[in-house]
């Protein structure tokens, strides 16, 4: 049975959608899976309880008491699952979800979750272009959730479009090839610096850069995906993950970087620098802040160490990666960097291309090695992670 003991956590949220859950719960319990449904109270108007309860043979909840008093425990819930499906996922739902609202035991137990979260969105069209719905969804990209894109076709409203729900047969699909999916890295250690690195000047100021980190947390997602064991050192940045094979380390400045990046280097099988880390950091940090008097100021700055290039020098076992942001003879200084620093690869983006580099979602990259130069299209950052891991895996295979 293609999802035998897997544990589906269904949370359904208030649209005509949430009839067709029904036959996917079916479908679930048939491929051997156990299934476990929440519901917000207006999905209660659309779909019955008793219905959902019978076709996934454990009691539905949808809200924190149940009416013979005892608490529907949502941590319980959440750490139960496997995975979690939104399904159908209103706009309402998806909006409270990216934004940390919390009342209800959906969201409740959404959030307390550290399980692979799937989405399938469904809202009538405009709903679905709105401009939040976009950005909402973006958000969850970038949590790590898979999203289930809504289809094209007739609409309760009596328009056609794009926010039909995926049909159960393409959702139960979608959840299978994640199972079955290979865990390519599985007993594998990930080594991965994210973010930009900021440098203190006195306790107010810093030097910094403009790095996001969405490059590195999305290879952390993806390695973590494909069953890697991933430590995460991040320089300052918003970016999140509640995955359960990413240990996350928040470092702030270059120095704090290279400590912990020690601490874990030598037991990683692959290690990924994607780190902006500041080349120099200020000599000297003034104890206060520094007030304005003369009309220049001169703050002198020392070399940082080179985490990199001390990860080749120390290299044993590890595949070791580098990424090189140029402006200029982008391949030539790439390729200096690849033998400088004693790296297998390395992963070169230029500011020159559109799209590419520090903040957007996107990224243009060239995969470069000893002996090869691999050129990538356009493409988010969660698919740009996909090809470099599955270049690295080719090579660590070769
Ligand atoms: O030499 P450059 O800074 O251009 O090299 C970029 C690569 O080196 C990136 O992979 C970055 O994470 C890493 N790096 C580092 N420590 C530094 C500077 C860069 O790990 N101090």
């Amino acid at each position: 049975m293609k999802l035998h003991g897997k544990r589906i956590l269904i949370c359904i949220s208030g649209g005509i959608a949430a009839y067709k859950i029904n036959y996917l719960i079916r479908d679930f319990i048939k491929k051997g899976a156990e299934a476990q449904v929440l519901m917000t109270s207006s999905a209660e108007q659309f779909v019955s309880k008793l219905t959902l309860s019978t076709l996934s043979k454990n009691p539905v909840y949808s809200d924190f008491y149940s009416d013979n008093g005892t608490w529907n425990n949502h941590v319980e819930l959440a750490l139960w699952a496997d995975i979690i499906l939104m399904a159908p996922c209103t706009a309402n739902t998806l909006s409270k979800m990216v934004h940390g609202m919390c009342d209800n035991l959906v969201l409740a137990t959404y959030m307390s979750a550290k399980c692979p979260v799937f989405i399938a969105p469904a809202m009538d069209l405009d709903m679905y272009q709105h401009p939040s719905t976009k950005l909402n969804l973006e958000l969850a990209e970038d949590f790590g959730h898979h999203i289930i894109p809504a289809e094209d076709g007739e609409l309760a409203s009596g328009l056609s479009g794009v926010g039909r729900m995926a049909e159960p047969e393409t959702i139960s699909q979608i959840i299978e090839d994640f199972f079955n999916s290979d865990k390519s890295l599985t007993g594998k250690t990930v080594l991965i610096t994210a973010g930009p690195t900021y440098e203190a000047i006195d306790p107010v100021r810093f030097i910094g850069n403009h790095s996001s980190g969405k490059m590195g947390f999305s290879i952390a997602e993806e390695a973590a995906n494909r069953g890697a064991n991933v430590i995460l050192i991040s320089g300052p940045s918003s970016e999140l993950s509640n995955h359960q094979n990413i240990e996350i380390f928040r470092v702030t400045s270059a120095k704090e970087m290279f400590t912990k990046v020690f601490e874990y280097y030598e037991n990683a099988d692959i290690a990924i620098a994607s780190a902006a880390v500041a080349d120099y950091a200020p000599k000297e940090i003034a104890q206060e802040k520094i007030k304005k008097s003369e009309d220049s100021l001169t703050i002198k700055l020392v070399k940082n160490p080179d985490i990199l290039k001390t990860m080749g020098e120390r290299k044993t076992k590890q595949f070791l990666v580098g990424f090189a942001l140029e402006t200029q003879n982008e391949e030539e200084n790439a390729k200096g960097k690849l033998q400088k620093k004693n790296l297998d690869m390395i992963v070169l983006n230029s500011l020159r291309d559109e799209g590419a580099g520090f903040k957007g979602s996107t990224n243009k990259i060239k995969i470069i090695t000893e002996s090869t130069v691999t050129e990538f299209p356009l493409k988010s950052k969660t698919e740009v992670a996909k090809d470099i891991l599955t270049f690295i895996e080719e090579q660590i295979l070769k």
